[in-house]
This record gives C-alpha cells, sequence and structure tokens, in this order.
C-alpha cells in the first residue's frame, strides 16, 4: 500500500472512495460536512435519512458519490473516543476492510477533526490492518483477480510529511509480520519453527541467539523447561538484539513475550471448548519479535533486545505434574499447583535471563489470564507497572499509537497468599484477586523497572467484526516499537 497527504479539500478530492467518519454525537447533521454534502448533490444526507447509515446497526454506508469527483463515499462510525490515533486507526481498518474484495483501488480518507502526525500515523496503520485476511496464510485462494482485490493507495486529507507516512508504513507492515505469527497454527508454528523466524531478522541487522535445551538447564531455567518438558516439540529461548544494545550498556529496554505455542493446559488439562484459540498463547512472543523488526529498521542505534521464551504446554508421560517443585534461574522454589499457570513459569525464567544479560528497563507482554479476557474483552489490555511512571511510558506509547492501555494496581501485599508450604512460593493461590496475583508472582522474581501486560482477551478477536476480521490483531506491537523508539541510550 502507498500512502501520502493531501491539503486539498474533501469536495474536490479524486479517488475512487472518499470515507468519512459520523458519530453518535453528530445528532444534527454536522456543519463541517454541509459543503461535501452540498458539493456531493445531497448524497449523504439522503442515504442517512433513508436509514442506509444508523450508528447502531449499519456500521458503514457505501453511497454513490453524486456530482463529486470519487466514485462512492464511505461512512464510518466514528467511535469518538477522545484519544486522536485510536480513534484514527479504527476509523482506517474500518474502511479499508468495508471495501475488501471491491473495485476500489484508491482510497481518500478524511478524518474531519484535526489530527497530529500519530494521528495520522495511526490512520495508515488501521487502513494496512483493514487490508489483512487470516485466510492468506493457509486458505486456498478461489479468484485470486476478484478475492485480494484491496486498497492500495490512501491518501490522507490534511496529513502529514510524507516522512511520517513512511515510518507508519513500517510499523504497518510489521504489525502485519506479528499478526500472521500469532495466527499461525501449533502444527506449524512450534518453538524451533519461531526461532527460525527470529533468525530472519539477521536480514535486518539483528543478532540472533537461540538457546537450545542442554543451554537452558546449565544455566537453570528449570521454571521454563518444566513447562515444555511433555512436550515432543522441545522448548527454545529466543533473544533477538538490536546493533544499539551492545552500544549502551547503562540503559538497555528488554521486551519479553510469553511463546506457548500451545496451551492444552498440561495436565491441569483445559475444557475442549475453544481450545484452539491457545494456538494464541503465542502471541506476546509474536508481539516482541515484531516490534524488534520494526525498532531495527527504524532506529538500529535503539538498545532493544527481544526476548520470546517458547514452549508446548502438553499433557504426557513426561509432563509436570501438579505438586511439582521446580528452581527458578534465579535460584527461588515454586510449587506448581496448577500446570495451566505456565505462563508466569516460563516469563520468570525470560526475566531473570534478560536482566542477566545487562538490560535496565524490562517489559513483559503475555496472554496471561483468562480472568483478563473476562474483565476487559477484547479492546483493551491491562498492564501492571513498578515503578509506575515506567509504566506511564508504555501508556503513553500505546496512546500514540492507537492502542488501549489501562492500569492496574500491583498490590505486592497479595505477595503472602502465594506462600507454599514446600517452596518459596506457589504458581497459583486462590480465585480471588488472581489477576493481580499473576503480577504480584512475577514480580517476586524481577528486581528492576518492569511493566507486565496482560493481552490474554486483546490478543485476538473470537468474531470477525467490522474494523478487523476474526483471530490475531498484533496486539502491543505499536506500543512496544513506540516504546523503544522512544527510549534512547544515555548517548544518543
Ligand atoms: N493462556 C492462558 C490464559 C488465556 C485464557 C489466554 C483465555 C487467552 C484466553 C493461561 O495460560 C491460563 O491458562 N491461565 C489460567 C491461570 C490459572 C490456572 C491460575 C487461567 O486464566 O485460567
Ligand atoms: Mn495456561
Ligand atoms: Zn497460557
Amino acid at each position: 500500500m502507498r500512502v501520502r497527504a493531501d491539503s486539498g479539500s474533501p469536495s474536490a478530492i479524486q479517488a475512487d472512495v472518499l470515507a468519512v467518519p459520523l458519530y453518535r454525537e453528530d445528532r444534527e447533521f454536522p456543519a463541517d460536512l454541509a459543503e461535501l454534502d452540498a458539493a456531493s448533490g445531497g448524497a449523504i444526507r439522503g442515504a442517512i435519512d433513508w436509514g442506509e447509515f444508523n450508528i447502531v446497526e449499519n456500521y458503514t454506508a457505501l453511497i454513490d458519490g453524486g456530482s463529486l469527483p470519487v466514485d462512492k463515499i464511505l461512512i464510518v462510525n466514528g467511535v469518538r473516543r477522545g484519544r486522536g490515533p485510536w480513534r484514527a486507526r479504527r476509523i482506517g481498518s474500518t474502511a479499508t476492510r468495508r471495501l475488501q474484495g471491491r473495485g476500489a483501488r484508491s482510497l481518500a480518507l478524511w478524518l474531519r477533526d484535526g489530527e497530529d502526525a500519530d494521528g495520522f500515523a495511526a490512520a495508515a496503520v488501521g487502513a494496512l490492518q483493514g487490508t489483512y485476511r487470516p485466510t492468506s496464510i493457509y486458505g486456498r485462494v478461489r479468484d485470486t483477480a476478484a478475492m485480494l482485490r484491496s486498497i492500495d493507495e490512501l491518501i490522507l486529507i490534511g496529513g502529514p510529511e510524507q516522512a511520517v507516512l513512511d515510518r507508519a508504513l513500517i510499523m504497518a507492515e510489521g504489525v502485519e509480520f506479528g499478526r500472521t505469527l500469532a495466527n499461525r497454527a501449533s502444527n506449524d508454528l512450534y518453538p524451533e519453527r519461531m526461532a527460525e523466524v527470529a533468525r530472519s531478522l539477521e536480514a535486518d541487522g539483528c543478532t540472533v541467539e537461540v538457546l537450545d535445551v542442554d543451554e537452558m538447564q546449565a544455566l537453570g531455567m528449570n521454571a521454563l523447561l518444566g513447562v515444555g518438558q511433555g512436550a515432543a516439540h522441545p522448548p527454545r529461548l529466543i533473544a533477538i538484539r538490536l546493533p544499539g544494545w551492545e552500544s549502551h550498556p547503562d540503559r538497555r529496554l528488554a521486551i519479553v513475550g510469553k511463546g506457548v505455542c500451545f496451551d492444552s493446559g498440561g495436565i491441569s488439562l483445559k475444557a475442549p471448548e475453544r481450545m484452539e484459540e491457545m494456538k494464541h498463547d503465542k502471541s506476546g512472543a509474536a508481539a516482541v519479535i515484531a516490534a524488534a523488526r520494526i525498532v531495527a529498521r527504524l532506529a538500529p542505534e535503539i538498545p532493544l533486545m527481544a526476548v520470546a521464551p517458547m514452549v508446548e504446554n502438553m499433557p504426557g508421560a513426561n509432563a509436570q505434574r501438579p505438586g511439582d517443585v521446580v528452581k527458578a534461574m534465579n535460584g527461588k522454589t515454586v510449587e506448581v499447583i496448577n500446570t495451566d499457570a505456565e505462563g508466569r513459569l516460563i516469563l520468570i525464567d525470560a526475566l531473570h535471563w534478560a536482566e542477566r544479560q545487562g538490560a535496565t528497563h524490562l517489559v513483559d507482554i503475555a496472554t496471561l489470564t483468562g480472568t483478563h479476557a473476562t474483565a476487559f474483552g477484547e479492546l483493551i489490555s491491562a498492564y501492571f507497572a513498578r515503578p509506575r511512571d515506567w509504566g506511564a511510558a508504555v501508556q503513553a506509547a500505546a496512546d500514540a499509537t492507537g492502542e488501549w492501555f489501562w492500569e492496574m494496581p500491583l498490590a505486592t501485599e497479595y505477595r503472602a497468599s502465594l506462600d507454599s508450604a514446600h517452596a518459596d512460593i506457589v504458581n497459583s493461590g486462590s480465585r480471588e484477586g488472581s489477576f493481580i496475583k499473576s503480577a504480584v508472582f512475577i514480580h517476586d522474581f524481577v528486581t528492576m523497572p518492569w511493566v507486565h501486560i496482560d493481552i490474554a482477551g486483546s490478543a485476538y478477536l473470537t468474531t470477525d467484526k467490522s474494523w478487523n476480521p476474526k483471530g490475531a490483531l498484533g496486539t502491543g506491537v505499536t506500543t512496544l516499537a513506540r516504546l523503544a523508539l522512544e527510549f534512547p541510550g544515555e548517548a544518543g
């Protein structure tokens, strides 16, 4: 997709389709749309009066351009949330998704409200996001010409300088890369295969290290290894370093993503309903690898390392049992009460390893708890931070790229409820407050500024939406990339 800005008027723009948002708050026909409506010969007002677009049921309406230079006008439910980039990203993805398979090639987008560079960049990211087809991974393409048609030119009315849009496209490609990794099936993408994917980042100037089972055993990563011991596909620990990592020993960011290629629950086996969704349990790993690729392409001098502990959580004769005690890499012992609380076990070893590698700031991202999905649904990712200003940096990165993040309290008083009769800590406590306790558990193993992001609900959609298809969303990719881009080392 190509993206460019145009300073012309919406009534004069030349494109196949002109997309315009409309809002629930727009009870009266909005004054700023009057000129466009008049130029179209009343096409917009006519479609709304006729009921073609009504915010509640018909989220988008494709109407004839009338006397305008464009063939069609696309009205999009704008969902104004007071967050520029979030709104812009949603409008962008809804517009291009609505036009999939249609005859349109070029789309002009008029966001109406003034946007800054971040808003326009988010609209571009959204627009590419809306052209994504999960079926392109494994599906038989029935009719290439018709099926794969989508917008290949985006014109942002009133948009920013071209450099902003060029960077946005690299972000957008990274989101797509992360989404496809997260969507891939567990029989196709298992730990060793993810390591192959990671090695492809060497072409972007990254240094890629992959630890195998023997190497992890030597390092004492028994919390991670215990999770993977029941699977036929052995675990791997992937580390991707940008060139800037070596040059900034005093200030280094490690982003650590949960990479459970399939989470059956292990011996604490999950119920069969919707178990197929657990191929998405590697979404955190996909996000950190994709973010590393973006940053490597935009600013290789950033001191960034992406770490992806990769395992498959399976039952079997050699699987970890409830009650087993493992010694984590940092020397603490963990009583594994529930083998389905596996994400925190692989994260504690990966985070501790990142500290030993010289990280000074940590962020982990994980599809960690069903309670996140229950409480927040698919729209919002939740995070815990210590100290809280490091969390504020993550929040700012999310806001700037149009991801919806919300802070949760890291109530370390709950640590006592994780006491074990046989080890230093249990991996799963009582149901009450378990969402917070999952973060408190990880907190026990980190010693530096750290943010834990739970994306269990927000990593993927369980049904098609007007703004994205069912499947992975690439959640966290732009936030992590932006966080890293705003994280220059002391020397530069
Ligand atoms: N991968 C799951 C969490 C999950 C649930 C992600 C639903 C996406 C959708 C995680 O490993 C898990 O099983 N968590 C348990 C923890 C519990 C045993 C303490 C959960 O949330 O039930
Ligand atoms: Mn689990
Ligand atoms: Zn899991």
